[in-house]
């Protein structure tokens, strides 16, 4: 499997005003440890100079099919063969129509035709021409076509006009190029993370019945503790908050110990607040004695039957999630370990917690889930349009999971946030 530091990324630029950003794509690409060869539409051209995209690459930008000199080095097929990943970023309204349509009336839209690498790209244009009904329709027939499509993202455009068209950030879309080509674990954008704060909860909550007994489960935490891990080695801020566990705190991370549910809500509540991503992982007990008992209870002669009353712990994740989109409140990633019917519950949660996205685990597989250093899962995640999403993880060690559920909750937080 390719890893995904080291690819050979073909970046096409098309004229429009997103194109400055271009040149701090190709530099994180780079910074990523791609190689990266440069091809610009002459409409580019009017909006960043060839010079600046060849310094930051370090290899001769391309403009045009028929240049003798060009096509004596590398021609245009070698180079359409040379690609692993065709970037096009921004892809403007005409771009996309003359690749829906198939053309090969230039040296971009020739490569897209003739290689058979991974296609992605990031529009970018006036809103109303992405509303139009063309550009939906020729969107569609690319997705059709294999491409990917990253965007666009809403809000002021250079023209004055507010509304979904912007292309996303650079750093936007080197996270989720890293999601869609790889499911290697480098973290090849690890710096474009260090702003982003983290908040986990983690293990079980502990309810006492009296001051020597309590409910609980048998969560070990090391999911909670290694997605901690993971997010810490892709340069976030992490907080864990964490119930009683027998793990030692990963490096670098902010841990916050609690007992009991009702505690944990109240380091949720608090530590949310500014948050950009919540992650429950935390086995909260649903219920909790409605009043433990001031002194241990006794064991009665008389009685052979001891009945609790239980009351309802608060929904951490779901209270969180129930925020107002913004400010306050993070992208909301819970879990769901089910024993059977994985999916349908876990879509349940999604919707019924109103998260971003869920990961379900079938915690009744041997060797995987509770307590063990193994687990499998199912991503299901909803976008901003509330389009669905899902993939499946198998069987492997929690760190090595842990770190490709953050790479997706951190691309599809950065999608949905830009
Ligand atoms: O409802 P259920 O316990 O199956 O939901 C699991 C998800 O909800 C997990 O993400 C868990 O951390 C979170 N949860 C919570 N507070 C509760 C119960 C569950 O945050 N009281």
């Amino acid at each position: 499997m390719s890893s995904a530091s080291g690819r050979r990324i073909l970046l096409g630029i098309s004229g429009g005003i997103a194109a400055y950003k271009s040149a701090q794509l190709a530099r994180l690409l780079k910074q990523g440890g791609h190689e990266v060869r440069v091809v610009m539409t002459q409409g580019a051209q009017a909006f960043i100079a060839p010079l600046t995209l060849q310094a930051l690459s370090g290899e001769p930008v391309r403009t045009s099919l028929l240049d003798p000199e060009a096509e004596a080095g590398m021609g245009h097929i070698e180079l359409a063969r040379w690609a692993e990943i065709i970037l096009v970023a921004p892809a403007t309204a005409d771009l996309m129509a003359r690749l829906a349509q198939g053309h090969a009336d230039d040296l971009l839209t020739t490569l897209c035709l003739a290689s058979p690498a991974q296609k992605i790209m990031a529009p970018a244009m006036n809103q109303a021409m992405w509303a139009h009904p063309a550009t939906a329709r020729n969107a569609e027939q690319l997705r059709e076509d294999g491409w990917q499509l990253l965007g666009p993202d809403s809000g002021e455009q250079a023209c004055g006009d507010v509304g979904p068209g912007r292309m996303l950030e650079p750093e936007s879309i080197c996270a989720a190029l890293f999601d869609a080509t790889s499911t290697s674990t480098t973290p090849a954008v690890a710096s474009s993370n260090s702003g982003l704060h983290i908040v986990i909860t983690a293990g079980p909550t502990r309810e006492p019945l009296d001051p020597v007994r309590y409910l609980s489960n048998h969560s070990s935490g090391k999911m909670g503790y290694a997605l901690a891990t993971a997010a810490t080695e892709l340069g976030a801020r992490v907080t864990l908050i964490s119930g009683p566990v027998s793990l030692t705190t990963p490096p670098g991370v902010q841990r916050v110990d609690v007992e009991t549910a009702v505690q944990m809500a109240e380091a949720a509540e608090q530590l949310a607040n500014g948050a950009d991503v919540f992650i429950g992982c935390a086995a909260v007990a649903d219920y909790r004695a409605e009043t433990p008992a001031e002194h241990k209870l006794k064991k009665r002669a008389d009685e052979d039957s001891l009945t609790l009353r239980l009351v309802k712990n608060p929904d951490i994740i779901a209270a969180i999630a129930g925020r107002a989109r913004s400010p306050g409140r993070p992208y909301v990633v819970g879990f769901a370990a089910e024993t059977r019917d994985l999916e349908d519950y876990a879509r349940d949660k999604l919707t019924r917690k109103n998260l971003d996205m869920v990961v379900g685990n079938d915690v009744s597989l041997v060797g995987l889930g509770f307590g063990g250093d193994n687990n499998a899962a199912l991503l299901l995640w909803r976008d901003m349009e509330g389009r669905e999403g899902r993939q499946e993880l198998p069987p492997q060690p929690k760190i090595e999971l842990a770190r490709a559920i953050i790479h997706h909750a951190l691309s599809q937080h950065s999608i949905n946030s830009h």
